[in-house]
């Protein structure tokens, strides 16, 4: 047993090497810490890194969205974010600016998303991509292109929440292709960590919303079979992720 745990550790960083330098159109597991799995895999569409992060966390719905809902609070989920604000287009739909901060010499990214937000059986599921609406690009940054991103957080039980993440962004700008996917990989697991730790940190109300999310219900209790739960996909599992 020993011996086991000590070649693992060595197996997981050549199969992280191995991904981080071939990526292809097949998911494969690039990350499997802190309780995340994240999985990439270059999109036929775009040819970009395309990036799935899975975890259960010890927060609840209704806790995650004190955060995760209330754009106001994205500071302090993500300290380089230094713009943000949202607003209801001609359309009615939802849109949202931000922009981070990077270190120099990269220059800032920014965003302009259409927001989309569908609530059902427990799971909430909050779609972003960009859009040309005519915001045009502020002084000294880079617009980043979202092709689709995905946040969605599926009720485990009172106190934990399923978060599945997907994205498929282009940062723009001159950057390596290497660098880039490494980066939006690891973006995906230190946003998932980090939603889940400003969400203890803060410790905001819950969203009334989402209050009894989780919660058995009397029907299920009596079951001899409960319901399935939400979980993670093993790393060794085969995986298969369509965004749409
Ligand atoms: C709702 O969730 C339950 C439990 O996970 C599942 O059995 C059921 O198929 C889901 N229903 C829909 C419509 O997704
Ligand atoms: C999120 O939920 C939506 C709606 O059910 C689904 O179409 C999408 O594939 C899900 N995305 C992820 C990353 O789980």
């Amino acid at each position: 047993m020993a011996s086991q745990t000590h070649i693992s550790p060595l197996l997981f960083l050549a199969a992280i090497a191995t991904a981080a330098a071939k990526l292809t159109p097949e998911w494969r597991v690039v990350s499997a810490a802190k309780g995340v799995t994240t999985r990439a895999r270059i999109d036929a569409t775009s040819q970009l890194c395309a990036v799935h992060g899975e975890a259960v966390v010890e927060a609840s719905v209704a806790e995650l969205m004190s955060v995760f809902g209330d754009l106001d609070q994205h500071g302090h989920w993500d300290a380089t974010l230094v713009d943000a604000r949202e607003w209801t287009g001609a359309d009615g739909g939802t849109y949202v600016y931000q922009r981070f901060k990077q270190p120099w010499p990269v220059r800032d990214r920014e965003l302009v998303l259409r927001r989309r937000e569908w609530r059902r059986n427990q799971t909430v599921s909050v779609h972003f991509e960009s859009v040309d609406e005519g915001t045009p690009v502020a002084p000294g940054a880079v617009r980043t292109l979202a092709h689709t991103v995905w946040w969605n957080f599926t009720a485990v039980s009172e106190t934990e929440t399923l978060i599945s993440h997907y994205s498929c962004v282009d940062p723009g700008g001159a950057i390596p292709a290497w660098a880039r996917d490494l980066a939006v990989q690891r973006w995906c697991q230190s946003q998932i960590l980090a939603l889940v730790d400003t969400a203890r940190r803060l410790g905001l109300r819950p969203v009334p919303a989402f209050a009894s999310w989780g919660a058995p219900r009397a029907v299920e209790l009596l079951r001899a079979d409960p319901p399935p739960q939400p979980r993670v996909t093993p790393a060794s599992a085969p995986f298969q992720f369509e965004p749409r």
